[in-house]
């Protein structure tokens, strides 16, 4: 979800106000997502170097994600959108976790749309954790390292349960895949657009999903061989 500081320098506006501009996007785009239908949704709300950014930043960020988990409830059970999440969330805010951890709970019936938040989120991070537990297993002989597959891999990282992506979005340009499902991104297609994040909305992801739609996925192979 790029672009909200540039959003909100091209308005001599602080950091910030692009940041609540860019949660009112999550909002329409979730929204957007449920009603066409799409099965998953993962947003990159945090990564693990997002850190590094000033204190002031950071709490902003933790502070909006808890108002915006408080305000959406209701929303989200009237979807029927699923909240899931990706990450080491044990390191974020108590305030953060007790809001997820009710959300969570609350919504893991439903059965429409899944919203995926990655926070705390890191692809690096994620398969070195990966590595660690098989390695422990391989160890304990829970796991012959003559058996590992790629899905062995799978089911050890955070999105165990959750298919692999179709499309990804990046939005304000930018080129980079910036440590983002790294392993599941294998065979996305990719969607870059100049727009910024808070600009982003349901008529920019329809774009989108129709450029997809005309894309040809071979997965490696030959079409028609
Ligand atoms: C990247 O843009 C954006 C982030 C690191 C934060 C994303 C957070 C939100 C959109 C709002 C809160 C999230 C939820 C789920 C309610 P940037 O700050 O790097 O922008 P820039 O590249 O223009 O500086």
């Amino acid at each position: 979800m790029d672009g909200n500081g540039r959003w909100a320098k091209q308005r001599s506006l602080p950091r910030i106000m692009g940041h609540r501009e860019g949660a009112k996007s999550v909002r329409a785009i979730t929204e957007a997502c449920a009603e066409l239908k799409v099965k998953y949704l993962t947003l990159y709300a945090f990564s693990t170097e997002n850190w590094k950014r000033p204190h002031k930043e950071v709490a902003f960020l933790m502070n909006l994600l808890s108002h915006y988990l408080v305000k959406e409830k209701n929303t989200m059970m009237k979807n029927n959108i699923r909240l899931l999440t990706i990450g080491d969330t044990s390191k974020l805010p108590l305030g953060v976790k007790t809001e997820l951890s009710k959300t969570i709970k609350l919504t893991s019936k439903n059965t429409g749309l899944s919203l995926v938040l990655a926070l705390n989120y890191g692809a690096k991070d994620e398969i070195t954790k990966a590595i660690k537990t098989i390695a422990k297993k391989c160890i304990s002989r829970k796991i012959s390292p003559s058996k590992i597959t790629e899905q062995t891999i799978a089911d050890h990282l955070y999105t165990k349960n959750i298919p692999d992506p179709d499309l990804m979005i990046r939005t304000s340009g930018e080129m980079r895949i910036s440590n983002f499902l790294v392993w599941q991104l294998a065979y996305a297609e990719f969607y870059i657009t100049d727009i910024l994040w808070p600009d982003f909305r349901k008529a920019q992801l329809v774009k989108a999903i129709e450029e997809y739609n005309n894309r040809d996925r071979r997965f490696g192979g030959v079409r028609n061989a």
